[in-house]
């Protein structure tokens, strides 16, 4: 009988979840604009799930770190699930796996670029007014959603999601990240320009 399990991505997953996402995306997926944010930062190796069945990387779902504003939040992304597989549920149990590790490791806001009809499912949201954030490069607005893991957290948060790659190891530690934001109206000295 085949077990799927959801599980802690591992070390030695980077090339079976690599392999998936660029089966998944293609070679297209480099000129994203939420691509672009990852380029040359780490995710946040403590969130990254994968499925596993029968021993073999089935699914992924990897985070990383971003500011808006200032304020430090996780962008999820890439997800994607091996085509044979897809439809059962595993993306939302993905999902809501490693958001609840989130949540328990102290994060507070999550963005994605993805489809309300679908990540609603997860808790999501189109964030608005549409614009209030932005990513660098074009993208629908419509798509841009949030969740908040703390009630209120996306709350007076504006503003272009940028890299946030100097704080991997901080987020990678969870708690402390309100420690990151700074008071209302500064400008944080590690939001990368
Ligand atoms: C998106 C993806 C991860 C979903 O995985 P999954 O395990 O099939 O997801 P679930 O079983 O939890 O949910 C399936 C549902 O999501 C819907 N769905 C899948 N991709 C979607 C998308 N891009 N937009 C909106 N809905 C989508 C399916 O139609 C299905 O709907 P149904 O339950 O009403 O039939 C998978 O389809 C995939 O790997 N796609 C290729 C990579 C990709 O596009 N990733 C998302 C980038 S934003």
């Amino acid at each position: 009988m085949s077990v799927a399990t959801i599980r802690p991505e591992r070390d030695g997953d980077a090339a079976a979840v690599d392999a998936l996402v660029a089966q998944a995306f293609g070679p297209g997926r480099h000129a994203k604009s939420a691509y672009r944010l990852r380029e040359g930062v780490e995710p946040v190796r403590a969130l990254g799930h994968v499925l596993e069945l029968n021993g073999v990387v089935a699914g992924t779902v990897r985070y990383w770190p971003v500011g808006i504003g200032g304020v430090a939040a996780l962008m999820l992304g890439p997800i994607a699930v091996r085509p044979d597989l897809q439809g059962q549920g595993h993306a939302l149990q993905l999902m809501q796996a490693s958001l609840a590790l989130a949540r328990t490791l102290g994060h507070r806001i999550v963005v994605l670029v993805g489809d309300e009809a679908y990540y609603g499912r997860a808790g999501f949201s189109r964030i608005q007014p549409y614009g209030r954030i932005t990513l660098p490069g074009p993208v629908d607005r419509s798509r841009v959603l949030g969740l908040e893991l703390v009630p209120g957290a996306l709350e007076g948060v504006s503003g272009e999601i940028r890299k946030f790659g100097v704080s991997a190891k901080v987020y990678a530690a969870g708690a402390g990240l309100t420690a990151l934001a700074p008071p209302a109206g500064q400008q944080a000295s590690h939001d990368n320009q």
